[in-house]
């Protein structure tokens, strides 16, 4: 499990990329924690920069959306989906579980993110 912040730090509508190889994005979608890989899998934007709505995270390059549930886009030019990843908040810290490249399957990986509240 890698932490990545408070939850506190992360309000609703906020993102946060972690630098890690490959790079993992982490999303507060209306009190729900998602985290998916940071990479576009149409290009190489930083989807982490992109703009939230709902559980959907848009391109800031060309604009495909992801769902942040499943990592499936939404929409082209995306036609691969992402990995997903499960979050967990211990001690009031979110914690992402990478998916490991071996369980992924190409529909958007093993780890759907699991819900985390921001309550
Ligand atoms: S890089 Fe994301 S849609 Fe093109």
């Amino acid at each position: 499990m890698i932490p990545v912040c408070r939850l506190e730090d992360l309000p609703a509508g906020d993102s946060v990329r972690l630098d890690i190889t490959p790079p993992v994005a982490v999303f507060n979608a209306d009190g729900e924690l998602y985290a998916i890989d940071d990479t576009c899998s149409h290009q190489d934007a930083s989807l982490s920069e992109g703009w939230l709505e709902g559980c959907l995270i848009e391109c800031p390059l060309h604009a495909a959306s992801f769902d942040l549930r499943t990592g499936k886009p939404a929409c082209l030019p995306a036609r691969r989906p992402v990995r997903t990843h499960q979050v967990y908040v211990e001690d009031g810290v979110i914690h992402v579980l990478v998916a490991s490249d071996a369980g992924a399957t190409g529909d958007g990986g093993t780890g759907a993110a699991e819900k985390g509240s921001a309550a």
